[in-house]
């Protein structure tokens, strides 16, 4: 089976923020950060399939500290996991700012990319070689998350076919909310 290693398609992109990315309480915005996230995911996708893929879904965006204008933000790609037409991307971002001499993790996620052919159809990806325990690891967790992902739509699709409007607010004592609709 033909099998490419991790570190074959593994991308990092850096890019300086500069004013115009700021928002009105004067930190990037977390849009910004998404699209760099998109872009340096699909370049990784893309290197290792070798061929067009589409974002299909993005999982685990936590924005865990702000960036500032002036920080040097670097965004690391590696593919995780592959499947049949998928594959997912981890991604981790760092903010260096020279100035104060630090370096924060702002950010990590996973981006699932589909490989299409011509036709919008998913196309068969190559494998992974997996080199090191890490991808091992990484592989094993991509696995989880994909098989995750499936369980909890199947239930939520389940929840909210079942969802009785009439009865469900009845008991949200606790609820930030209050329902004024004549039922
Ligand atoms: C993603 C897309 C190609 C999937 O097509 P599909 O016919 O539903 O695909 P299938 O159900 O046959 O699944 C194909 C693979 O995609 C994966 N997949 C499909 N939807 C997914 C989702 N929302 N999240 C994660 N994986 C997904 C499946 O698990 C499967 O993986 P595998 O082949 O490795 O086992 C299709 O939904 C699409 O084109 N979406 C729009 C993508 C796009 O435009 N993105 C940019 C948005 S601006």
């Amino acid at each position: 089976m033909p099998t490419k290693k991790v570190s074959e398609s593994q991308t990092t992109l850096t890019e300086l923020m500069i004013p115009s990315y700021a928002n009105f309480g004067g930190k990037v915005h977390g849009g910004l950060i998404l699209s760099l996230m998109d872009k340096v995911a699909y370049v990784c996708a893309t290197k290792h399939a070798e061929n067009y893929c589409v974002t299909a879904s993005v999982s685990g965006v936590n924005f865990l500290a702000p960036v500032d204008v002036g920080d040097l933000v670097s965004l690391k790609a590696s593919v995780n996991y592959v499947g049949t037409s998928s594959l997912i991307v981890g991604i981790r971002v760092i903010a260096e700012n020279f100035k104060e001499k630090t370096i924060k993790h702002t950010n990590s996620s996973y981006f699932t990319f589909v490989s299409i052919d011509d036709n919008g159809k998913p196309k068969k990806v190559t494998g992974l070689e997996l080199t090191t325990d890490q991808e091992i690891r990484r592989f094993a967790l991509g696995k989880l998350r994909k098989e995750q992902k499936i369980a909890d739509s199947k239930e939520f699709d389940e929840l909210e076919a079942n969802m009785d409007l009439n009865s469900i607010h009845l008991s949200w004592t606790n609820e930030n909310c209050i329902v004024s609709t004549k039922r």
